[in-house]
């Protein structure tokens, strides 16, 4: 059996046990559910724990012992999730498994396991698993990031790329070269105040989406963009809450009032309206921006009949999700290990960043990975922060390091940053055009240094979907000297 009992875990067992009965029992007292609805709620409260005590699906993949009926959801609840799914790491190996309601997960730590998954066997691992809560977020299952592998989604993911690819080759390098100009505007006109960069750099990452998008550009004080990220930055850190993430493993509680969840289901309704907006208005439009990504899909569904609105909707959120916080953490992350090593003003680290991939995949046939059966329907979770840190293959991995890369001591083979196999980052070539544009004009221009008697950021990070930096602030200096 898959747990150990010991007698505080018999104890801790039976105290479980008896709250889950009491739960049960308000539950029924509240909602004073029909017949029907009483059999199916007490019916998937067999099924989960049949499943926990039968140890279903068997997976012989080492892991933390797990305790009914939580299992290991609470080594998920940690601040810093990539640090602690590191740490378990060196404990049970690149490869180990954690056990949450009925759901079985299996983490992969090192750049060889995830490769073996995601690439080598891309079509075994390109699933997402169903999920009551991934379904209200992504409209249905419409999306790219959070939907199932299915023709249709494929066919969806293939519009969006040649969208993307048409769109990027007319006007890519000019346009971000635009808005790193403005960005270079922007941090001349603080005149050498100590500020922090990270809503600069997010406006400007998210200019550069929402222009070829739908050929829109904000103001950072713009109320509307400030709406935008606000509300899909909200969608994010929710979804990725434990109380969000207990409704999918714990059916029972989607019927206990949940004022996280409802203030889920408002935001949604919130981006959903925003969007819808902005594709009424470029639809009204006399004269579309021809370069729009917009208008490519739009063009798309003509000679696509099973693709609809929803489809184009959900590809623009996916976009403006994927493509903004990405890029604005990985900017203000450079700056962060720049103030560190003040002798590198050059721009000579940009693979080795600790982007964590929060995203799931599924197993959609059963397959094996470094030689463990992974059985069909079991969820993987690719932890790209432990690849990057392996002190098998980086040597100090916590230090800020440039010249491993210089000194041949270090492979970007390595650097797994954008996934890969069939959830590669759809936006690989627009991220890496950014990153080195931004960065390039940024470290031709300006010096980065503290304000006095600062010390330099704390490197640990802050852990959402997307790895922050701390915040911090730091003193743009113009390297010719003048401020304009
Ligand atoms: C520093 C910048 C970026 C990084 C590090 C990054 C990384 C990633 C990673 C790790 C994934 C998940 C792959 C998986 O599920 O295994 C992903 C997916 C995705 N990214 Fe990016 N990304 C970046 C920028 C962008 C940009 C600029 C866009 C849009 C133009 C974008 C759009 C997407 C989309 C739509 C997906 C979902 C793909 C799918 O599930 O098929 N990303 N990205």
């Amino acid at each position: 059996m898959a747990f150990d009992l010991s007698v505080f875990s018999v104890g801790a067992l039976l105290f479980l046990v008896s709250l889950v009965v009491v739960l049960i029992s308000v539950v029924n007292e509240r909602l004073k559910p029909n017949a029907a609805e009483d059999n199916k709620v007490k019916s998937s409260l067999f099924h989960q724990i049949c499943q926990f005590v039968c140890g279903s699906p068997s997976i012989s993949v080492p892991g933390p012992p797990s305790y009914f009926p939580f299992g290991n959801m609470m080594e998920l609840a940690h601040d810093h999730l990539p640090l602690h799914l590191t740490s378990l790491a060196q404990r049970y190996g690149s490869i180990y498994r954690l056990r949450c309601g009925n759901t079985t997960i299996v983490v992969l730590s090192s750049t060889e396991v995830i490769r073996e998954a995601l690439v080598k066997k891309w079509s075994d691992f390109a699933g997402r698993p169903h999920s009551y809560t991934g379904n209200i977020v992504s409209g249905g299952g419409f999306s790219i990031s959070l939907g199932d592998y299915t023709e249709l989604w494929r066919a969806h993911r293939r519009l969006v790329h040649s969208a993307l690819q048409r769109c990027c080759q007319k006007s890519l390098h000019e346009l971000i070269e635009r808005h790193a100009l403005r960005l270079r505007k922007v941090l001349m006109d603080y005149k050498g105040t100590a500020v922090d960069l990270s809503e600069d750099f997010t406006v400007a990452a998210s200019n550069v989406i929402t222009t070829l998008a739908f050929g829109k550009e904000y103001d950072k004080s713009s109320p509307e963009l400030q709406q935008l990220h606000k509300c899909l930055n909200e969608i994010v850190a929710l979804w990725g809450s434990s109380w969000i993430s207990a409704l999918d493993s714990f059916p029972l509680l989607r019927r206990l009032p949940n004022p996280v969840f409802a203030r889920l289901l408002k935001e949604v309704v919130r981006r959903d309206d925003i969007i819808q907006k902005h594709l009424k208005d470029y639809k009204s439009q006399d004269k579309k921006s021809e370069d729009a990504i917009t208008g490519s899909l739009l063009h798309g569904l003509e000679q696509n009949t099973e693709l609809t609105d929803t489809h184009v909707h959900m590809a623009t959120v996916d976009l403006l999700i994927g493509g903004t916080e990405t890029t604005a953490a990985w900017l203000n992350w450079t700056i962060g290990f720049l103030l560190h090593r003040p002798e590198y003003p050059k721009y000579s680290d940009r693979h080795r960043l600790p982007v964590l991939n929060a995203l799931i995949h599924e197993v959609s046939g059963s397959d094996h990975i470094a030689g463990y059966f992974i059985p069909k329907n079991t969820v993987i979770i690719p932890n790209l922060f432990g690849a990057h840190h392996n002190p098998a293959v980086w040597p100090e991995p916590y230090s800020f390091k440039p010249e491993r890369f210089l000194e041949g001591g270090g492979s970007t083979r390595a650097l797994v940053p954008f996934g890969g196999g069939a959830r590669l980052c759809l936006g690989e070539s627009v991220a890496k055009m950014e990153l080195f544009l931004f960065t390039a004009y940024l470290l031709r221009d300006f010096q980065f240094v503290l304000p006095d008697k600062v010390p330099p950021p704390d490197l640990k990070g802050v852990a959402s979907v997307v790895l922050k930096i701390n915040p911090f602030k730091a003193i743009a200096l113009p390297r010719l000297g003048n401020f304009s």
